[in-house]
This record gives structure tokens, sequence and C-alpha cells, in this order.
């Protein structure tokens, strides 16, 4: 049984991978990291699955002590907003740099 990361799971691809992934059998736990800057709660509250754990917060500073068999990173903005700081960015790749290690 598996334990899987998603960052940006309440954005419109993530949101949609959710329930995909919530449709898997070898899965766990499904935890999702997503600070809503430009996705919304409410593509993920809804959710009643026991499996599923929202977590809002930058993945950036997010720390967890799970082992992840797999790590599923969206958390990027598809449309940035006018409060877009490419410092972000540059935070979120280096973070995608260390989730892959
Ligand atoms: N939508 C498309 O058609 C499309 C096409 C090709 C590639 N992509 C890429 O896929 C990814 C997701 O796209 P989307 O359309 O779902 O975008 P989206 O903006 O709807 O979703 C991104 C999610 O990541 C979250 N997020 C952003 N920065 C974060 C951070 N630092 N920490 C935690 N959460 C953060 C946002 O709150 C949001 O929920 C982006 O990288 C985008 O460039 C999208």
């Amino acid at each position: 049984m598996k334990k899987l990361l998603l960052a940006g799971g309440a954005g419109f691809i993530g949101s949609h991978l959710v329930d995909r992934l919530l449709k898997r059998n070898d899965l766990d736990m499904l935890v999702v990291v997503d600070s809503l800057w430009t996705g919304r709660a409410q593509n993920v509250d809804h959710i009643r699955d026991q499996r599923l754990v929202l977590v809002r917060s930058e993945v950036e500073h997010f720390k967890s002590d799970f082992q992840f068999d797999e790590i599923f990173h969206l958390a990027s903005p598809a449309s940035p907003r006018s409060d877009f700081n490419p410092m972000v960015t540059v935070e979120c790749f280096q973070s995608r740099m260390w989730c892959s290690k």
C-alpha cells in the first residue's frame, strides 16, 4: 500500500488528479499540499475519503516524516495572478529538485 504526495492538488489539474488517485486500490494515504494561491479549497474539501489528507502550506515549506512512494508536483500557477512573485517560482523549482532526490 502506497503513500502519495500531491503538491498543487486544489488547482485545476491537481483536483482532477485527486479524483483519479483516490480510485487506486493500492493507495494507503494521499497527502495534498496546496497554498490556495491560485487553487480553490472547494475543488477538494467536499471529498469524503479518510485516505485523503489536506494540508494548506507553501510546498517549499512543507515538511513530513512520511516516506512517500510517489510524488506529483503541480504546485505552480498556470496563470499567475497580478501579485506573481518570480522568486516563488524559483523556490518552487528548487523544491521540485529536492523532491526528485
Ligand atoms: N492548465 C493547463 O492547461 C496546463 C497545461 C500544461 C501545463 N500545465 C502546468 O500544470 C501545472 C498545474 O496547472 P493548473 O492549470 O492546475 O494550475 P492551477 O493554478 O489551477 O493549480 C496550481 C495549484 O498549485 C497551487 N500552488 C501554486 N504555488 C504553490 C506553492 N508554492 N505551494 C503550494 N501550492 C502552490 C495553487 O494554489 C493551485 O492550487 C502548472 O505547472 C502548469 O503550468 C497546465
